[in-house]
């Protein structure tokens, strides 16, 4: 929601008539049946799961109000034509009326390009306090990712920084991985090559949502790793490209992944976009896409929009590089940005990352119960 539209107060336009007034002077009636849904009097929720006891779908399309009165400051009475009486707080509709698309109560995405500086590199510790967790937290939801230094350089630390945030998500994998070059590599990862930027498992469903990357220990010159901002490149592709920017948003790839025992695949267009047409998520690595086989022309379109999507992906002026050192960690949100590695020389020495993912809505979780924390009030039980 533009913030020249904030919701800003209530008021009784009529007889049965409850209006919101936003602060670019605009109003809107509030629709009986959004309100007759909002209901938490106890003949409408369980009281203790905040859950609802009716299915809204049963509510009398044509519902009306009959009767909307004020009984004290910040409270509004309403009477429905089905017979239901219900008592509302201003404030709580307010904030409902401001809650336009889920996540908007979490640090807005702050795009950034090559020229992001400092990285936001903090110091970890094992048992945060409220506020170093809701710093870290808030680095990773504006910019999608943050380094942590000085986790301890052993096995399955990764996993102990992951439970910080959400719950690791065990993939065929393993609960981890470790990224470190072997003759019998499985991905290219594995490997001492380059990688381009790229997001990772584009071929399960869902894609997992973070992705953590542990350093145990680099002792070559190379390797350095880099992240972008596919949603920046994207933004940017848009504006200056749209036609290669529609492509790219409408042409759905697949991606696989083979091994002994395990063949995945699924389908994405490389910009995926929500309900309302806001990016929602980059899928891209160009080692394991597969365009499917589309008329000629619409082939053409579509290897022509990589092309430019993918040198912007991996232009310098977007990009950041920097190394990870020993017991430096970085989590990232694998949705948004893409990551790389530079390539690297293995008789220097061994480099051992250990990574794994966990689910996007942790973090955002476990900002929301910070912020509650904050402001005093008390936990809604809630369950699936
Ligand atoms: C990966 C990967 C990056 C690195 O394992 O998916 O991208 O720095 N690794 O080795
Ligand atoms: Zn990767």
């Amino acid at each position: 929601m533009a913030s020249g539209q904030r919701p800003l107060g209530l008021r009784i336009t009529g007889p049965a008539e409850l209006t919101l007034q936003r602060s670019d002077g605009s109003e809107q009636a509030l629709h009986p049946l959004w309100l007759r849904e909002r209901c938490t009097d106890a003949a409408s929720i369980d009281l203790k799961t905040r859950q609802r006891l009716q299915d809204p779908s049963d509510f009398d399309p044509e519902l009306k109000l009959l009767a909307v009165s004020q009984p004290a400051a910040g409270i509004f009475r309403v009477r429905f034509s089905d017979g239901h009486e219900a008592s509302f707080e201003a404030a709580a509709i307010l904030a409902e009326a401001a809650l336009a698309p889920a996540g908007h109560d979490c640090p807005a995405a702050k795009l950034w390009d090559g020229k992001l500086s400092p990285l936001p590199r903090m110091r970890w510790c094992a048992e945060p306090g409220d506020a170093q967790l809701e710093s870290w937290l808030e680095s990773f939801l504006e910019l999608g990712f943050v380094i942590l230094e000085g986790v301890p350089a052993e096995p399955g630390m990764v996993l102990k920084v992951g439970a910080q945030f959400g719950f690791v998500r065990e993939t065929n994998f393993g609960a981890l991985f470790n990224v470190r070059s072997t003759p019998e590599a499985t991905d290219l990862a594995y490997t001492s090559v380059a990688l381009d930027p790229h997001t990772d498992n584009p071929y399960r469903t869902p894609v997992p949502g973070i992705q953590l990357l542990h350093c145990l220990v680099n002792e070559t010159s190379g390797g350095l790793s880099t992240l972008v901002d596919g949603f920046a490149v994207a933004q940017a592709l848009r504006a200056s490209h749209r036609e290669a920017f529609n492509v790219l948003a409408s042409t759905p790839v697949r991606f696989c992944y083979t091994d002994a025992d395990t063949e995945l695949t699924a389908s994405a267009p490389p910009i995926a976009l929500d309900a309302s047409g806001e990016l929602a998520a980059i899928h891209f690595s160009p080692r394991l896409d597969f365009v499917p086989l589309l008329p000629p022309e619409r082939l053409e379109a579509y290897y022509r929009a990589r092309r430019l999507f993918d040198a912007r992906l991996r232009a310098a002026d977007f990009e950041i590089r920097f190394l990870l050192g020993n017991g430096d960690l970085v989590m990232f949100d694998n949705t948004r940005l893409l990551h790389g590695r530079t390539g690297f020389d293995p008789a220097e020495g061994l480099r051992h990352l250990q990574g794994c993912y966990i689910d996007l809505d942790g973090p955002r979780s476990l900002y929301r119960v910070l912020r509650r924390r904050a402001s005093g009030t008390p936990a809604v039980r809630r369950s699936a």
